[in-house]
């Protein structure tokens, strides 16, 4: 990839670049919908991610080439204006850091990416924090992991459109190779924690796809922001199953499910890092079928295509658990399976899931990957 987005950038510029950053998609182990409510997530960076062969300019002018698209867009950095594609995410990342009170250098790039999009596994994320590291770098402001992907999250939210959490974003940067990060979103806190023994991360795309501005994702979010005012609290992380039991009577039943997915999710992912620390990828695995349930019957935010492939996922006997993961309504599960047989597993699941639903599938294997990178070429 490195090699190409080297190419790609000396074709449509006609110069050498002087950087290359990167910057991995994510996926979530466990805790779904947790993140706006401050809650508990368990992501893993993954290997797969956008690369970004870029270079300083003096200007303020933007001059931006995506392989995958084929097209170049110039844009100057003193006259962004929303609008739609794959560049809202570099402008929005721009817009917030100068927002935080940054002057950013314009930059020559070209990307390329090889994360699917609309999967679940946060394209957008290893995008923003990608061109994060860029502008970054172009402009002498130092990288810290926190404040930057808050900066990103920030470009999802106000200027896509997106009310997304800090999970994508954060693992995307501070993801470590061989591990998942059990993250706190109330104070940030990041423990890396390691995969049990033996066993491989999965993703499974079902071929079906959402698109996350969809109003479901904010109405969801809006939901939880409901239900925490009902109950009297700042945030859902502020409640547990039991107190929440006790508040039943004054929530709508929709309001009361909503609630339910997030405390009790909150609570499984703080066991399965449990689990995952005492190696105990059973445990670990009963923690990760409990998610799906309660995302598809309490949250409401599975689909048949969904279910069919946690279905065929757990049917396996090399499967200790398998959910979906993202935001829901289409894209990819996760499952958590002995890696000696990952491929038998592959197989089969693929098979199980095209009789059920007449649909193409992926099987994907991932490999817990560190955060966003920056190289220097010069000299290269
Ligand atoms: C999307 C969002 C995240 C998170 C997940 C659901 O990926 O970008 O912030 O809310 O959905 O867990």
């Amino acid at each position: 990839m490195e090699h190409q987005v080297i190419d790609a950038f000396r074709k449509q510029f006609a110069e050498d670049p002087t950087h290359i950053a990167f910057a991995p998609g994510r996926v979530n182990l466990i805790g779904g919908h947790t993140d706006y409510n401050e809650g508990f997530v368990l992501p893993a960076a993954i290997d797969r991610g956008m690369w970004l062969a870029f270079r300083p300019r003096t200007d303020r002018v933007m001059r931006l080439y995506s392989v995958n698209f084929d097209r170049e867009i110039h844009l100057s950095l003193d006259y962004l204006t929303q609008g739609r594609g794959w560049q809202e995410y570099p402008k929005g990342v721009a817009w917030a850091l100068e927002e935080h009170g940054y002057r950013l250098r314009g930059i020559d790039a070209a990307v390329v990416g090889n994360v699917p999009r609309g999967a679940g596994l946060s394209s957008s994320a290893a995008l923003e924090m990608a061109f994060a590291r860029a502008f970054a770098a172009a402009s002498d402001i130092e990288w810290q992991i926190v404040p930057m992907a808050q900066a990103a999250q920030q470009a999802e939210n106000e200027w896509v459109g997106l009310n997304c959490g800090i999970m994508d974003q954060l693992a995307s940067a501070a993801g470590r190779r061989d591990y998942a990060l059990l993250i706190d979103c109330r104070t940030l806190d990041l423990e890396p924690v390691p995969l049990p023994p033996h066993t491989a991360i999965a993703v499974l795309d079902t071929g079906t796809r959402r698109s996350l501005t969809d109003s479901a994702y904010n109405n969801r979010r809006a939901a939880c922001e409901a239900a925490a005012a009902r109950c009297g609290v700042h945030t859902l992380r502020d409640l547990t199953p039991e107190q929440l039991e006790a508040r039943r009577g004054i929530l709508s039943d929709e309001l009361y499910r909503r609630a339910r997915h997030v405390v009790t999710e909150n609570e499984r992912v703080l066991r399965a890092a449990e689990a995952a620390r005492s190696s105990d990828a059973e445990r670990f695995g009963a923690l990760i079928n409990a998610s799906h349930a309660s995302l598809r019957d309490d949250y409401e935010v599975s689909s048949a295509a969904l279910n069919a492939m946690a279905g065929c996922a757990v049917g396996h006997d090399a499967c200790y658990g398998a959910r979906l993961t993202g935001a829901g309504f289409g894209g990819c599960c996760v499952a958590l399976i002995d890696s000696r047989r990952a491929s038998s597993f592959a197989s089969a699941v693929q098979m199980c899931y095209t009789n059920q639903t007449t649909l193409e599938s992926q099987v994907i294997l991932c490999l817990p990957s560190d955060g966003a990178t920056l190289k220097d070429l010069h000299g290269v």
